[in-house]
């Protein structure tokens, strides 16, 4: 019997459960399996990578490596931290997500690990279906009263937060406007809406006033911006979309993904930094980058998180984040709270680097935060220039289409808090030896 390696603990009684059409499949038959012949058999180029219909992949990957476009995974020998190990070498990883070092936080893991204990590895199922664990609850409850807002719901990833979000807050009939260099999940999010979309170039409010002038026949109007913009380390201008939104009688959505927990004095992010403690009605935060964990939220109103319980199809469909997830974030969360020298290093560091860089030659983006990145232009050059730093110790991942425009590679340096002066003047020598030898600076 195929797939079985012990009795079945409740057997289905002979002539019920899965029935299989007639013919020759059936769910229980080592003799079919047996019997098949299959279709293609003495037709080897029907299956396979050399097969017709799959010829498209060895076609499209040599098209991207051509373009210097060609991505590949690079492993990574121990958990993330300032410094870690790949291909058996210690190296200064200056591009992670994880901002303030939680992820191998003691009492974040500690956190995990009870919470396996307690409920196990997987939720089991969407929310809705099997039930809402106190993990998952906890952590809503005190992202709410950390961030001033009603409510707060998660979702297993940033990028299903916010497909989740603007697909079910804006439809056919409505419209988007999205600032020009939006992450990936909030343009597939438009996409996946069917609104139509505007897209404003960047953070320029007055062209954006323009679009929303014409745009009164929509039914709902969205504007959706990032905080803290990933790539570009900048911040979006807040106090003025809010205002347009207000006057435009538009809804106001911000993903401060690489805010929370990095900006602010209490660590709130982009809103609580520019000093904007309401007009926005739905704030994305992802529990994968500061807070060390993984999955996301959706914060606002009791009303929006009701809405989105019941139309955000990525809340709705999909299994929801593991309870050990939830646990640590509430843990990071904590942290965030009590251990401000995290965030003060952090963005110390970031400006250090940034100083730095800047007098060595080098075009660098990004206006007092954690990401500080670093204009290269060309593709071939700049993952050059990632390969040569590897080589001299620094793990710094180079950006090219369609993550960044075309023109504008770039070396994403992000900080993290437990970065030493040390390790950033390390990083400085090796910036300026390798950008010298590729002519990126003179
Ligand atoms: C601005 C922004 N939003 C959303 C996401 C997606 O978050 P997640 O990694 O949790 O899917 C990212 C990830 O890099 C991001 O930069």
């Amino acid at each position: 019997m195929l797939g079985r390696s012990g009795p079945h603990p409740n057997p289905v009684p002979e002539g019920e459960g899965i029935t299989s059409p007639p013919g020759p499949l059936s769910v229980d038959g080592d003799d079919v399996v047996q019997g098949l012949v299959p279709c293609w058999a003495g037709r080897g180029e029907a299956t396979g990578t050399n097969g017709r219909a799959t010829a498209f992949l060895k076609q499209e990957l040599a098209a991207l490596g051509e373009k210097g476009l060609r991505r590949s995974l690079r492993p990574l020998d121990t958990a993330p931290g300032p410094w870690v190990t790949m291909d058996g070498k210690r190296v200064l990883l200056l591009c992670s997500n994880d901002y303030l070092d939680l992820a191998s936080h003691p009492s974040v893991k500690a956190a995990a690990q009870a919470a396996i204990e307690t409920w196990g590895c997987g939720a089991g199922s969407a929310r809705l279906i099997a039930g809402s664990l106190e993990p998952h609850r906890t952590l809503e409850e005190r992202l709410a009263r950390f961030l001033g807002t009603e409510a707060a719901l998660l979702f297993g990833s940033g990028y299903m937060a916010n497909l989740g979000a603007i697909s079910a807050l804006a439809g056919p009939g409505d419209a988007i406007f999205s600032d020009q260099f939006n992450h990936a999940s909030i343009v597939d999010g438009c996409r996946l809406s069917g609104a139509r979309v505007h897209v404003y170039p960047h953070r320029d409010v007055e062209a954006l006033e323009a679009m929303l002038g014409r745009a009164e026949a929509f039914r709902r109007r969205l504007i959706v911006t990032e905080g803290l913009f990933s790539m570009e380390g900048d911040l979006a201008p807040l106090h003025e979309l809010a205002c347009l939104a207000v006057r435009y009688e538009a809804l106001f959505m911000v993903d401060d993904a690489h805010g929370i927990g990095t900006l602010g004095e209490e660590g709130r992010g982009a809103l609580e930094h520019l000093g904007l403690e309401t007009g926005v009605h739905i704030l994305v935060g992802t529990l994968g980058k500061a807070l060390g964990s993984g999955g996301a939220f959706v914060a606002g109103s009791l009303e929006l998180v009701d809405f989105l319980v019941n139309r955000a199809r990525p809340f709705i469909f999909s299994t929801a984040l593991a309870p050990s997830l939830a646990a640590a974030a509430t843990a990071a969360l904590e942290i965030v709270q009590q251990e401000l020298w995290r965030r003060h290093d952090l963005l110390s560091s970031a400006s250090y680097l940034k100083k730095g860089l800047i007098e060595l030659g080098f075009k660098v983006l990004g206006e007092g935060t954690a990401i500080v990145p670093v204009i290269i232009g060309d593709p071939a050059r700049t993952m050059e220039m990632s390969r040569l730093l590897l080589e001299e110790g620094i793990f710094v991942q180079g950006l090219r289409p369609p993550t960044v425009p075309p023109g504008a590679c770039r070396l994403r340096c992000s900080l993290m808090a437990t970065h030493t002066r040390e390790d950033l003047d390390m990083a400085l020598d090796v910036f300026q030896r390798v950008g010298k030898g590729l002519g990126v600076i003179s």
